[in-house]
This record gives structure tokens, sequence and C-alpha cells, in this order.
């Protein structure tokens, strides 16, 4: 199967899941998140990118606490649930479906991004576009949260393997949806554009990582 179509069930899968009610909407950020909010506040953020934005949890804890908000999601279902919710709540949140290694509004700039459980649902290569997107679109001395998943025993039955390690489900509940361990060292690799702040594994084997754009490039 072409990488193309790998990436188009990738997506169908999302539309799905938000399409349907398995995803609790409008349910509040963990605590991490609040965490993370907490830190762009004392970062004074301003404009802030959540890219994989999913029904939208972060984007209204953000937009609650007065930051401006972009929500990017490849998913259109997901998107429809933000808008929802971030008009029932009376915010504005700026919107729009894409893929993250293919952002349309790449010609916008951010203080921050948060990408949260994002990369783990793309092969290498596409997280290496995202990383190049991300570092492209921060504002020069921008910071971004972007969060690893720790590796997941699963059903092996449920997945077959593609050349990168990237998990491609063909039965049971995930089946369509792409799903990668990224190693410390493969994680260093994405980063090397920019300044890695922290890298922080949680006891569960997460892991959060802060970076920041290099005031000059030719530094
Ligand atoms: C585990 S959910 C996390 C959602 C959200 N960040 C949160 O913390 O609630 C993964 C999200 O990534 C989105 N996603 C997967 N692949 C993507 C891609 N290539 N570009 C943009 N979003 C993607 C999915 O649609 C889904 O909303």
């Amino acid at each position: 199967m072409k990488l193309s179509d790998i990436l188009k069930e990738n997506k169908r899968f999302w539309e799905k899941c938000f399409a349907g009610s398995d995803f609790d909407s409008k349910s509040p950020p963990s605590k991490n998140i609040l965490e993370v909010i907490k830190r762009l506040q004392e970062y004074h953020a301003h404009k802030i990118l959540d890219l994989g934005c999913g029904f939208g949890r972060c984007s209204i804890a953000l937009a609650q606490v007065g930051f401006q908000v972009k929500a990017v999601d490849i998913s259109s279902e997901a998107i429809k649930r933000v808008k929802k919710w971030a008009n029932e709540e009376d915010l504005s949140i700026e919107t729009e479906v894409s893929s993250a290694s293919e952002l349309v509004s790449s010609s916008e700039s951010f203080d921050a991004i948060i990408c949260n459980s994002v990369l783990d649902h793309m092969p290498f290569i596409e997280a290496s576009k995202t990383m190049l997107n991300i570092e492209n679109i921060l504002k020069p001395g921008g910071i971004a949260y972007i969060s690893f998943d720790g590796l997941e025993e699963e059903n092996e039955k449920e997945f077959v393997l593609l050349d990168d390690g990237t998990r491609r489900y063909i039965s049971g509940k995930r089946k369509g949806m792409l799903w990668r361990f990224y190693s410390d060292k493969e994680i260093k690799t994405l980063c090397k554009g920019v300044e890695i702040l922290e890298l922080t594994v949680r006891s569960n084997g997460e892991r959060d990582v802060w970076i920041r754009k290099k005031e000059n490039n030719f530094a």
C-alpha cells in the first residue's frame, strides 16, 4: 500500500472517531496540559497554535484564559466539534482543517505551539515535515510543547509494521489508525533544527518536550 493511501486511511480513522461518540467531548484538559498552559502564561505568549487539536480541550482551555488560539486538525469532524464548543462558550477560536505536515497557513507565525499526542500518529517522515512546519511558523524565540507517547504493548495481531516501525492498525477498535513509538534519540533528531529546552520522561513513559526556535538562524 502506498504511503499516501495509508495517510488517507489514518485521516478516515480520525474522521470516524470524531463523528462518533467514542471521544468524550468537552472533557477538561489533563493536569499536565494545565501545567503547559501555566507555563505559556509565564512565557507571556499571546498567539498559540493547537496543532492536532482533536475536539479542542486544549484550545478551549487556552482561549478561556485569554490566549488568541488557532486550532488545526486533519479531521474536519474534530474541527466541527471545536467550532461548536467554542460557540457554546462564546469564545473566538480560528480553525483550519489540515494535516500538520502540510499546513496551509504556514505563512502565519505564532508565539507558541502545542502539539499534544499527535506526532505519535504519523510515520517518521511526516513527523519530520511537521517539525519543519513548527520551526517555520514559530516566531524567533517562540516555544513549542510536544508530547510523545510511551511504548504501548498491544495485540500484535491488530497491526502491521511499516518500514519505519509505524504501526498500521488493520483490525480492532484502532483499525486504520497509525501509531509509532519515538525513541528519545529519534525525538532529538526530529528537533535538530531547534533548541531543546527540556525532555522529560513521565512515570508512564510519555515524553514532554519543550523546544525553542533560535532567535537567529545564522548564529
Ligand atoms: C490523540 S488525539 C490528541 C488530540 C489533542 N491534541 C488533545 O490533546 O486532546 C490525536 C489528534 O491528532 C490528529 N491528527 C492525526 N494525524 C494528524 C495529522 N497528520 N495532522 C494533523 N492532525 C492529526 C487527530 O485527528 C487527533 O485529533
